[in-house]
């Protein structure tokens, strides 16, 4: 978003509706305008934003709706929720819930949508904010809990064996140094170590032989990789779009923001699914299933990229992904 506004025009909310500053200062979304090219297909449709955040793509949406349109966004993170039920509250068109994405079908009909919208992952805020226990600053207490439930990374990594450790590391961040980076986090914790960031970040400047410039990247994907178990995030991808698939109308679009290869790999996976005819169990030695099970097909062959310019005015940008697909 630009600082110009909640829809990076200078009209918050698009048409002047929206009390507040949806996003400003809280998360800048990314590709909008692409996002809003790709799903709003019918003026007056239905359509989700099953990532709120800071409500800044639900106000491109809107900006791009007639009268008849109506967005449903879902978040689960309560102060996301109470932020955008204000920021909208003078938006007829725009209902705000807060819920798992894994859990839309309590909220939208099958066949009733023209669009859904996941933008993955955490929202700037989230990161930024110390107390939310995402960030790499220093004496940060480990939490993660995107929804402030369930069980928080200090209690996970107290839990895990050095062993279960180095796994999440390696298959929700790729991490091949995942059991040297597991056995000095879980050498430190049994040392007496505070649980806090500086936990992560002492075993990561322990690994050998890495170079220095590295060093944050590898950060960054430890953190990343906890966070996904807390949050249950690869099994929420799958649920969530499927249920969404299931929600949208013929001819209804699905677009999907991801940031890093475990999550777009869960996306591809998931969409390939619905773009098959035949369903049966590949042992099958014939077809019995009808051969007409296709559900999507690929509106992008590839995944769409931001412009250099974004990336430049938005660092977070860097590594998105958008991936496309229409209801068949
Ligand atoms: C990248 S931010 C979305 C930013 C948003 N598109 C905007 O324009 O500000 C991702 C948001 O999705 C929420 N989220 C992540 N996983 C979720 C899930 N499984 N169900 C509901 N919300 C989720 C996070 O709490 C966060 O607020």
């Amino acid at each position: 978003m630009s600082a110009s506004g909640a829809d990076g025009r200078g009209r918050p909310g698009g048409r002047g509706r929206q009390g507040g500053e949806a996003g400003h200062g809280y998360h800048l979304p990314v590709m909008a305008d692409e996002i809003v090219e790709q799903l709003v297909i019918d003026k007056q449709g239905a359509y989700l934003d099953a990532t709120l955040g800071g409500g800044g793509h639900s106000s491109r949406i809107l900006a791009a709706l007639g009268d008849g349109g109506s967005v449903l966004g879902l978040d689960r993170d309560s102060e996301a929720v109470d932020r955008n039920r204000k920021n909208f509250a003078a938006e007829p068109r725009m209902r705000v819930e807060r819920s798992e994405f894994g859990r839309v079908a309590e909220f939208c009909a099958p066949e009733s949508l023209a669009g859904a919208l996941f933008d993955l992952g955490v929202s700037s805020r989230q990161l930024d904010a110390k107390e939310r226990g995402f960030s790499f600053a220093s004496g940060t207490a480990l939490d993660m809990r995107m929804g402030g439930e369930g069980v928080s990374a200090a209690d996970l990594l107290a839990k895990w064996t050095e062993r279960e450790l180095a796994m999440v590391l390696f298959r929700n961040a790729d991490i091949n140094e995942g059991r040297k980076l597991a056995h000095n986090i879980k050498a430190d914790m049994e040392a007496g170590a505070p649980m806090d960031s500086d936990l992560i970040r002492r075993a990561v400047e322990k690994l050998p032989g890495m170079r220095d410039e590295n060093r944050n990247g590898m950060l960054a994907r430890a953190f990343q990789a906890i966070r996904m178990e807390v949050n249950d995030e690869i099994g929420e991808v799958g649920n969530g779009l499927r249920a969404a698939v299931a929600a949208l109308r013929t001819g209804g679009r699905l677009c999907v923001l991801s940031y890093h290869s475990v999550e777009d790999r869960k996306v591809k996976e998931t969409i390939a699914e619905f773009e098959r005819d035949c369903i049966c169990a590949p042992n099958l030695p014939v077809c019995v299933c009808g051969s007409n099970n296709r559900k999507l097909r690929k509106v992008l062959r590839k995944p769409g990229l931001p412009t250099a310019e974004e990336m430049a005015r938005n660092p977070r940008a860097r590594s998105a992904k958008l991936r496309v697909a229409e209801k068949v």
